[in-house]
């Protein structure tokens, strides 16, 4: 029997319109892209009637899990209104004063609608500032899919160069050529690399991008004092320094990972979580540098503020802001990475789990120290791949990379059951090495 025929059947129909039957071709995973016709709290069910525990959370968004009723409500009342006014109404300020509170760089804030679009505009605002062209980027760091951010992401092997200095890569076919002009490619957790890069480009670099944890290649932890010295260089070469915060912002602690890590940058990019699911993204730093975009760094778009994403931003940030939700989302994961860990060690498996507690991965290698991008090519993505279909079958609904969310509304429950299901999904890949107790 197919556990997912109606998926299939939907997929079918859906690709007579829709390019390739997906929105994102990021979500055409297998074995299917699954339909879902309903969600609620930490959980998922697909049309074809199976339940899931839901790991995946949207990729991100869904911090306080499926319909939080203090989010329904929001959006609920939000819909009798007006739904955009294209000019200003009080919702707007009640979001960036929630933001400037919780978020150390955040001087001024301004509203967009997807994490690619904060990252243009905070690219935009640093050239002005600077006055600068290039920005300097690490390998293996994803900032969004257009064409000046979608550099050195997923390099082929064959092209990225020496890992000290590696050589800047396109990532999609289609994207214009000269994107590559304009960046420094740099590796990750590497301080000499960082050094000998801006004593060759310091004078051109406007701003230094970073994930402040790897989440994109396998949620890899700065090494300790890594932001630190970043924050120092960039300073002395007179560069801006950029936390992109899409997924971080709002999930590692209410003031994001600069919060965590006590590394204020320069500018921040957020999305995701910021309104617990609805449409939004943001950006955010120091006033003289935002405020570039009233002096001619040109800023718009016709959605920005919309009151929906507002009251939807308010009432999720009401939930998190004294960060009591955040601290039970970050232990849930917690406790699910040292059931893993335990696990995996029972069953033999080499395994090494990175990340933090709410946003977390699993690397099935024997590498002991995992510290960049090209680290995580030495993993065994076939046995990753037999786990994850394995899992969902099990009901865990994980993204395709190995990584997982945890939600403010995860419970001891959902652990337990989670690690019964692992313990299914290791019987299934892998023998034991010694029985169980
Ligand atoms: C760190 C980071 N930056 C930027 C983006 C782009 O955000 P969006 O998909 O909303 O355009 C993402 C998306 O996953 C991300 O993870």
């Amino acid at each position: 029997m197919d556990r997912y025929a109606n998926s299939r059947r939907l997929l079918e129909r859906a690709a007579g319109s829709l390019t390739g039957g997906v929105s994102s071709p990021f979500r055409a995973k297998a074995p299917v892209p699954l339909y879902f016709r309903d969600g609620e709290g930490p959980r998922l069910e697909d049309v074809d009637g199976n339940r899931y525990i839901d790991y995946a959370l949207a990729w991100g968004p869904l911090i306080l899990g499926h319909k939080h009723p203090q989010l329904v409500e929001a959006v609920r009342d939000l819909a009798l209104k007006p739904h955009i006014y294209g000019a200003q109404h009080e919702l707007e300020y009640e979001v960036s004063e929630r933001i400037q509170e919780l978020v150390p760089c955040a001087e001024r804030v301004a509203f967009t609608c997807s994490g690619s679009e904060a990252v243009a505009a905070v690219f935009r605002l640093a050239r002005a500032f600077t006055g600068r062209p290039r920005i300097l980027r690490f390998e293996g760091h994803y900032h969004g899919w257009h064409d000046q951010e979608l550099i050195s992401y997923r390099p082929d092997p064959q092209r990225f160069g020496a890992p000290d200095a590696p050589c800047p890569t396109l990532d999609s076919r289609g994207q214009a050529a000269n994107s590559l002009e304009n960046v420094v490619v740099a590796p990750w957790n590497d301080v000499a690399a960082l050094e000998r890069l801006f004593a060759r480009h310091g004078s051109e670099i406007a701003a230094a991008i970073t994930e402040p944890v790897l989440c994109n290649s396998g949620c890899l932890m700065p090494e300790s004092g890594y932001l630190e010295t970043l924050r120092r260089i960039t300073r002395e070469n007179g560069a801006l320094l950029i936390f992109d915060e899409v997924i971080t912002g709002f999930r590692m602690t209410p003031g994001g990972a600069q919060r965590h890590f006590s590394v204020t940058p320069d500018l921040a990019t957020f999305g995701k979580a910021l309104a617990g699911g609805i449409v939004l993204s943001a950006f955010a730093g120091r006033r003289d540098v935002m405020e570039e975009m009233l002096k001619g760094a040109a800023f718009g778009g016709t959605f920005n503020g919309n009151p929906i994403a507002m009251g939807a931003a308010v009432a999720t940030l009401d939930v998190l802001k004294d960060g009591r939700a955040l601290r039970h989302a970050n232990e849930m994961g917690i406790q699910l990475i040292e059931f893993i860990r335990a696990l995996a060690a029972e069953f033999g498996i080499p395994l090494r789990i990175t990340g933090f507690g709410a946003a977390f991965s699993l690397h099935f290698t024997k590498r002991s120290n995992l510290r960049n991008y090209r680290d995580t090519l030495e993993d065994d993505r076939d046995f990753l791949n037999r786990f994850l279909l394995a899992a969902l079958d099990e009901g865990l609904y994980l993204l395709p990379d190995g990584r997982w969310y945890v939600s403010t509304v995860h419970s001891e429950r959902e652990v337990e059951e989670t690690i019964a299901a692992v313990r299914r999904v290791f019987t299934r890949v892998a023998r034991p090495l010694r029985p169980s107790v």
